[in-house]
């Protein structure tokens, strides 16, 4: 039996590594420490509008956040705008196509974020969980585990990770990105620093620009992630009370019956 687990866990092992390898070998990506990893960890505010403006300004020109309810915006353990302010950018930001009118008019809170496939770039309302287990050795997910890597480091790590390099191929160019799995990605460079203004006065360089988006899409792809932690903290809490509760019970429980041994 036990020859037959480790034989069983060996091959799922080698899937994975070949799996990993067949994609062209990880890419690097460094550790970030981001506000919301752990159990106690919660999104920063802040950090999320600056992730949001840049998304707006810059990567909206190519990718859709299709899934995402413009709404979303004034959730108290995310962004939290007010409705005024949630309905005043999607006003000025984004048009839909409506099908009662026929034609496009500017968004509602109540629509999403649209989609857009000009570019062929993917949507990126999921991404930064689709991409949330390619980290650690051969693939394994170990360091998410360990360390709290996930989508967020990838998406950071991606968009500071160009080389500067560029070549062609069938046509395509190609960039050359340190993160990415198989080195060349038909992206250009969408962020150099410096790319948006911050209304928080917050340092605009690359790398905090990265990060602020890459935190953006992690709230985005996972918007109730902090009520998902209180519940388990919660659920940690009274497990830990109703122990200490049952302990007590036992004991007085089974106190006559010990004491009357001893006599
Ligand atoms: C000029 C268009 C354009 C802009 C602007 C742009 N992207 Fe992209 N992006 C693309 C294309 C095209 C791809 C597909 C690349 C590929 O598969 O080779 C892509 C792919 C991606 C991916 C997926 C990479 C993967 O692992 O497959 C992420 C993440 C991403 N972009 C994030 C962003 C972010 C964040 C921004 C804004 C800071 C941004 N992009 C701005 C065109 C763009």
């Amino acid at each position: 039996m036990l020859k037959y687990i480790i034989s069983t866990a060996c091959t799922a092992l080698m899937f994975v590594a070949g799996g990993a390898f067949a994609a062209g070998g990880a890419g690097k990506v460094e550790d970030t420490q981001f506000s919301f990893e752990g159990p106690l960890g919660t999104f920063d505010q802040e950090q999320l509008r600056r992730g949001l403006k840049v998304y707006t300004e810059v990567c909206a020109a190519c990718h859709g956040l299709k899934y995402v309810p413009i709404r979303t915006l004034a959730d108290g353990n995310g962004l939290g705008y007010s409705d005024d302010q949630v309905r005043t950018y999607a006003a000025d930001n984004f048009e839909v196509y409506d099908a009662d009118l026929d034609d496009m008019r500017p968004a509602k809170p109540s629509d999403n974020f649209p989609e857009n496939v000009d570019a062929g770039a993917p949507d990126l309302s999921l991404m930064a969980k689709a991409r949330a287990g390619f980290h650690g050795p051969y693939g394994t997910g170990i360091n998410q585990l360990v360390k709290g890597m996930g989508g967020a480091e990838y998406i950071a790590a991606l968009l500071a990770g160009y080389t500067g390099e560029e070549k062609e191929e069938a046509g395509v160019t190609l960039y050359e990105n340190t993160a990415y799995p198989g080195r060349w990605i038909s992206m250009g460079p969408p962020l150099y620093g410096e790319d948006v203004d911050y209304d928080d006065g917050h340092t605009n360089d690359l790398e905090s620009e990265a990060q602020d988006v890459a935190a953006f899409l992690m709230w985005a792809a996972e918007p109730k992630m902090m009520d998902r932690q209180d519940a388990g903290f919660r659920g940690v809490l009274f497990l830990a009370v109703l122990s200490v509760l049952l302990y007590l019970t036992n004991k007085r429980l089974w106190a006559p019956i010990k004491h009357a041994r001893k006599d």
